[in-house]
């Protein structure tokens, strides 16, 4: 009787986190799906025979896979990559011992019009290519021996619907939970942090359940990240019959650690439904204890300090593997950022993926979250307007009750640019959107991007429904806000449109460029490279130039920050230039991810971090005047040498952001020094490179997990004799690996390559490219080999575990 005791005073009280795991299993739905691209009505049907269709993991994104040609439908907005439609299917079985339980499928993303039946029983469709659904498989479910077959098809045929590069596909991970008849509901647990302080935090926590059987209670852990339970609650739940039952409490937590951009500490809830001694469900929550403010004089501060957004926008693809989401790929993107000093992401125009908004949470990003790119009135003929009548409000639900516990997200937007500002329908539909999103989460400001700056004529903002105004550009606008919008908070929704491409140099540099010129007058090639020169001086007309807005930003308390357009290239919108083009220029890093030269000065202006870096490559005729570039931070002063001669001592003067020489070319060294009080800070040389001669392969990591699934990305470079990148090579690259890696992506970051992303080789870009190796599913030794005619190759030890 004593033990009995114990034993249940031990599981109430002390059942840790780890053994509450188990109640509830939600596992991956991933593997071993059946594919075709193309239609087929039959494949709804259980008996179909897929047995010729391929077998492949999911995520997928088909259009990733095809080549770049002019006539795929998707040329400007997808960047000439094919779609249409596919059909996706698996076969399953449900062990007997879940004949009791709920099987719920939760698909992360389908882009788009995926339609589901398990059995031959259909669920329906979800136009919305990227929000997060979820159907109850339970009733129609086959157990023990007998086979489930779920089927989906995937429309992305009517073209276009999109203004960048979607991909198609199953393109998201997708789940199977098996949870007993007694569970938490869907997205039905809400925690918030009403009142912080360094003593307290209070942490208010609701929460909704599917109640079956009586005696249930509720157990609530917080766990800090040592894994200790810092405080619990305990409740019985009253006994009902209703089909929910919703519970609300508070609980403190003592010395808070506080969730911020430069410590983003998680605490972790746990919540039990209890009957008796058993846990009949279990999900945790990671929460952030945080609190923000925007105010019309101050801007933003963050846990009460004043701090600028220090944003960039992103669109979803990663590059070489579209649309592909995978974990790996989406923490190298942000470390990249966060490396340069940024602390913020607009995930434009639609809602990310959930494990994007982890990653944030956990490496301390602030996130807009965004919604939509167009209400009921189209950008592009076949668009999410023809949804909106039907979807829009159960869309906008949806991904505020999937994300709004993410501690990164601190912004909602209702959309981008939308056409109604422009009449009297924006006023009604922005508010009916904000009260939407203020009906399920109260504790976040809501903006809309609006493009149209003069407040009069904007009906987003004539409606009163925002809590910010989000400008688009206008940066000319900026320092007359409180005065033409008095007492309004600000925040830049997006900035810049500035063009490079990376490691082409168009000198001198005396003019800031508007390439297109203006909508009226077309843009007239400037060069047969279809390239942009990465010198800071080159901007789409409604745009500027990286430093242009900087400045602007910087200066004024009242403007909170900004995301600047973009942190990467995407796939698609090639402004300012036509096929072939078919990836943007307006990257801060390139598409493969490889830094352009701003990079640096975002890092000399963001980071504590000292910063020097000199541009362009010393390659050029002899005799040609050459403008040389230089970032740098943390200190007085910086010198440049050319072959040894001083060509003298700078410093950035006023608002300057950059230091800049005229120097008449001759083959050799270029080197700059930085100097703090007298004494050097660092120093940087370039050399006049010869011929290509070698490869040199270099891995973010060089041990990656054997999950089918984890990523290591090689930077491969050309390199003389003498070991300089060689700043012109071409060089087509070969790539083999053996061994229990994969490769799974090619990339240069050019934005007229028509090579595929999917290729075993890749033609060097300005002396670099890049190779994506994936894990297979079993450990050992993988060797990636890289070989080129003429060049020396190079091979590297992979670590798979
Ligand atoms: C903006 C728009 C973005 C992108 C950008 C290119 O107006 O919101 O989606 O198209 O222009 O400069």
């Amino acid at each position: 009787m004593r033990l009995l005791f114990i034993c249940l005073v031990l599981s109430l009280f002390c059942c840790n986190y780890a053994s509450a795991q188990s109640v509830r299993k939600t596992e991956s739905f991933d593997a071993n799906w059946k594919f075709m691209l193309g239609d087929d009505s039959l494949a709804k049907q259980p008996a179909f025979n897929d047995g010729k269709w391929r077998t492949l993991d999911l995520p997928h994104d088909w259009s990733i896979e095809g080549s770049f040609d002019e006539k795929n439908p998707t040329t400007q907005g997808e960047g000439g990559l094919p779609a249409g439609i596919g059909w996706y299917r698996k076969t399953f079985n449900v062990p007997s011992s879940a004949k009791d339980k709920n099987v719920f499928i939760d698909f992360d993303g389908v882009y788009r019009n995926s339609e589901v039946w398990i059995n031959g029983h259909y669920f329906g469709k979800r136009p919305n290519g990227y929000i997060s659904f979820s159907y109850d498989l339970t009733p129609y479910l086959n157990f023990g021996d007998r086979d489930n077959v779920i089927a989906v098809k995937v429309d992305n045929g009517d073209q276009p619907n999109s203004r960048w590069y979607s991909g198609s596909g199953i393109y998201r991970n997708v789940w199977l939970t098996t949870v007993n008849k007694t569970c938490f509901t869907k997205w039905g647990t809400f925690v918030t942090t009403p009142q912080i302080s360094n003593n307290q935090a209070s942490v208010h926590i609701s929460t909704t359940i599917r109640p079956e059987g009586k005696g249930l209670s509720l157990k609530t852990t917080i766990y800090n990240e040592k894994g200790e339970a810092v405080t619990s609650n305990f409740s019985p739940l009253k006994n009902s019959s209703d089909t929910t039952l919703a519970s609300a409490y508070n609980l403190t937590i003592k010395n808070p650690q506080f969730w911020s951009t430069d410590h983003p500490y998680l605490y972790k809830i746990s919540l039990q439904i209890m009957q008796g001694s058993r846990v009949l469900d279990n999900i945790t929550v990671n929460t952030g204890i945080r609190s923000f403010e925007f105010d019309a004089q101050k801007g933003f501060s963050l846990n009460g300090v004043h701090m600028k957004i220090k944003g960039v926008c992103m669109h979803h693809d990663l590059g070489a593997l579209g649309a592909t989401v995978n974990t790996q790929a989406i923490e190298r993107q942000l470390q990249i950022l966060k490396d340069m000093g940024c602390n913020a992401i607009r995930t434009s125009h639609n809602p990310p993926a959930p494990e994007f908004l982890d990653l944030c949470d956990k490496m301390g990003f602030l996130v807009m979250d965004e919604a939509f790119d167009m209400w009921a009135k189209k950008k592009t003929k076949h668009d999410y307007h023809e949804d909106w009548a039907q979807w829009h409000k159960r869309d906008l639900e949806d991904q505020i009750l999937r994300d709004r516990n993410h501690p990164s997200v601190f912004i909602w937007s209702i959309g981008n640019e939308i056409r109604e500002q422009f009449d009297s329908t924006g006023i009604s539909i922005a508010r009916e959107l904000v009260r939407i999103v203020k009906n399920i989460d109260n504790t976040r400001p809501v903006t809309s991007a609006l493009s149209e700056s003069n407040p009069h004529k904007n009906f987003i903002y004539q409606s009163g429904a925002l809590d910010l105004v989000g400008l688009n550009y206008h940066q000319e606008v900026y320092a007359d806000f409180p005065k033409n919008y008095p007492g309004q908070k600000f925040i830049a929704t997006e900035t810049m449109s500035a063009l490079e491409t990376r490691g082409f140099y168009d000198t001198p540099t005396d003019t800031t460029r508007h390439w297109p010129q203006s909508s009226k007058v077309p843009f007239k090639q400037s060069n047969s490279e279809f390239a942009v020169t990465a010198y800071d001086n080159v901007a789409a007309y409604w745009g500027s130039t990286h430093e242009e807005t900087w400045k602007v930003i910087k200066k004024y308390d009242f403007l909170s920050g900004l995301f600047i357009w973009t942190g990467f290239d995407y796939i698609g919108e090639p402004t300012p230039y036509p096929w072939p083009a078919r990836s943007s220029y307006f990257g801060i890093a390139d598409l493969a991810g490889f830094p352009k030269d701003v990079y640096y000065m975002y890092q000399s202006e963001w980071t504590n971090k000292p910063v020097l870096h000199l541009f362009p490559h010393w390659n050029w005729k002899p005799g040609q005047l050459v403008d040389v570039w230089a970032y740098y931070s943390q200190a007085d002063e910086v010198e440049l040498f050319l072959n040894g001669r001083s060509l003298g001592v700078k410093a950035k003067q006023g608002d300057e952001l950059h230091i800049n020489w005229k120097v008449k070319f001759e083959p050799g060294t270029l080197k700059i020094v930085s100097r703090k009080n007298g004494k050097i800070v660092l120093t940087q040389e370039i050399h006049t490179a010869g011929l290509p001669a070698k490869i040199e392969l270099s891995a973010d990591r060089k041990s990656i997990n054997a999950d089918g699934q984890d990523l290591s990305f090689v930077t491969v470079k050309v390199l003389d004799a003498s070991g300089n990148i060689v700043p012109d090579a071409d060089n087509l690259v070969d790539f083999k690996i053996t061994g229990p890696a994969q490769i799974t992506g090619t990339d240069n970051g050019s934005q007229i390559s028509m090579e595929s992303f999917k290729a075993n080789h890749s033609k060097a870009f300005h002396g670099m490219c890049l190779l994506i190796a994936q894990a297979k599913k079993i450990g050992g030794t993988a060797i990636i080999y890289a070989q080129a005619k003429g060049l020396q190759p190079a091979s590297l030890v992979l670590n798979v575990k």
